[in-house]
């Protein structure tokens, strides 16, 4: 393998790839054209957060805000049951997008309706994140440093609550100029009490949907044809169906929970699947070869 000064990272039994000639080339091309050619987009929740440490799961944007003191117990309690009978199907392989379609829409409507209920105050959003076990994961500093560093843009692309995420990013220190958020933002009063959400519902299936919502972005980054995608559900891959003239992408998929049974359709989607790994280590051994 190619990526010689961490080769290990990619011989590493939690990396497994389809086709590892063709990622090889993809990297050779990318690297070749040069970073000022390469844009990276990113989901957030259980992508660039960690999805267990210790055993114990990590929340993602919608469980900060669940666990948090902003949440009348009644509300949690509902949210936690949706979440309860919502999770198991999002990663349930026995089922197709398209029969999980409907099912997700309904849990993002119906958990984003008892949100908008609960008159959130945008001063505190900044505290329920800090009290919450949220974790980017292990090596996101020097992910998001170097793609800085070398003004690669990020685009953090998520069905998860965007103000959240972003006041985790924020706090974790990494909000650089470089980073643009494409989720789910609250509209608030002039009182800063949370009214409504802002646009289209972004859920976990249609991305493809919000990226072409999104071509204004896409339109400033003609430039920049190589595409490196990072998701964590199979509804991330249409995450750059709204990069202009793309040449290359390379899919990286963690896959975290159901392993076996989902492994199959993770290697035939994505380029290199991470299997249980809680860190950014082969992202930045790819950026490592590319820089
Ligand atoms: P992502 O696009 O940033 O990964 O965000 C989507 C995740 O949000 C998805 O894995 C399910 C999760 N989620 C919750 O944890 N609670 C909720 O109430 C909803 C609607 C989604
Ligand atoms: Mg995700």
């Amino acid at each position: 393998m190619l990526l010689s000064s961490r080769q290990l990272t990619l011989g590493n039994t939690s990396v497994r790839m389809r086709d590892p000639q063709r990622v090889e080339e993809t990297l050779r091309c990318m690297q070749k054209a040069g970073l000022n050619t390469l844009q990276v987009i990113s989901d957030f929740d259980m992508t660039l957060t960690r999805f267990a440490r210790n055993g114990k799961r990590c929340p993602t944007s919608h469980n900060i805000l669940e666990i948090s003191k902003m949440i009348s117990s009644e509300c949690k309690e509902k949210l936690k049951d949706l979440l309860d009978k919502y999770y198991p199907i999002e990663i349930d392989s026995s089922k197709t997008i398209e029969e999980k379609l409907p099912l997700m829409v309904e849990w993002w409507t119906r958990a984003h309706a008892l949100i908008m209920q609960q008159k959130i105050r945008k001063d505190q959003l900044t505290l329920a994140v800090q009290e919450s076990d949220a974790m980017l994961r292990e090596g996101y500093q020097e992910f998001f440093d170097c793609l800085n560093q070398h003004s690669v843009p990020l685009l953090i692309f998520s069905a998860g609550l965007g103000d959240v995420l972003e006041e985790v990013v924020r706090q974790a220190g990494v909000f650089h100029p470089n980073v643009k958020v494409i989720s789910n933002f609250m509209d608030f009063d002039e009182t800063g009490v949370m009214t409504s959400f802002k646009g289209e519902l972004i859920h976990i299936y249609n991305k493809r949907e919000g990226a072409l919502l999104n071509t204004g972005h896409f339109e400033e980054l003609r430039s920049r044809p190589n595409v490196l995608l990072l998701g964590d559900s199979l509804g991330d891959l249409t995450m750059a169906d709204g990069v202009q003239e793309v040449e290359k992408v390379l899919k990286i998929g963690f896959l975290n929970d159901k392993v076996d049974e989902r492994l199959p359709s993770y290697l035939n989607s994505y380029d290199i699947v991470l299997l249980k790994d809680e860190t950014m280590e082969v992202p930045n051994a790819i950026l490592d070869f590319l820089v």
